[in-house]
């Protein structure tokens, strides 16, 4: 499983890449904006950070705005994914960029037939959002079940990205429902790496050895 980093903080990049677990960088409007620079220039910058798949959301609401921004972002560098909303115009801007060869992450998916409909206008990602459905009283770990019956049924090759994830737990059912990818803010990162139990035995092996040596 792959783990993608949501955020457009370069330092919490450069943190959680160098605990060797992040494999990508997703970024939204929402994340460009608390950034405080420009989308390009960010693009840029987690470019030369993270060798990995960096997802970029276009802004335009029409397909052919979309494909002219598109198009530029794509240029930053090959690692780019274009991010695209899942409305009409975002199919068909999705259609016009796998027909390119360039890589697609089908963002605000909330159910399993629009993750069907982003499989099959190529998109290399869909990305359901689990934590805004939990938010409203469902269950997001479902919808990664179905889309993940949907894909193996016909073998699509879209890859589901777990997004929205708020906590630890979201990131293990994501695993156990056989997510392809997770992208996960930098606190729910590190909480993967506690346990009390570990930092009790860590601390008692710590303590044993000091007594070894008197
Ligand atoms: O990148 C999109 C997604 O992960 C947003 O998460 O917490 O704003 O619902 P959230």
């Amino acid at each position: 499983m792959e783990f993608f980093i949501d955020t457009g903080d370069l330092e919490e990049i450069k943190t959680a890449y160098s605990w060797g677990i992040v494999d990508g960088v997703t970024t939204n409007p929402s994340l460009v904006a608390k950034a405080g620079i420009d989308q390009k220039t960010l693009i840029k910058n987690i470019s030369e950070i993270v060798d990995g798949p960096i997802s970029a959301e276009v802004i335009s609401t029409d397909s052919k705005g979309m494909l002219e921004e598109a198009y530029e972002l794509a240029k930053i560098h090959k690692n780019v994914v274009i991010k695209l909303p899942m409305t009409k115009d975002g199919m068909i801007a999705c259609n016009q960029l796998s027909k390119d060869g360039i890589k697609t992450n089908v963002t605000l998916i909330f159910s399993a037939n629009q993750a069907l409909l982003a499989a099959k206008n190529g998109a290399t990602y869909v990305s359901p959002f689990i934590g805004r459905l939990d938010d409203i009283g469902q269950t997001g770990m479902q919808l990664i079940g179905e889309i993940r019956e949907i894909f193996d049924n016909f073998a699509f090759e879209t890859k589901i990205l777990a997004a929205s994830i708020r906590h630890s737990d979201h990131v293990k059912a994501s695993a156990i429902m056989a997510s392809d990818v997770a992208t996960v803010p930098f606190k729910v990162l590190e909480q993967l790496f506690h346990h009390p139990l570990t930092k009790i035995g860590l601390e008692k092996f710590l303590a044993d050895h000091e007594k070894s040596l008197k």
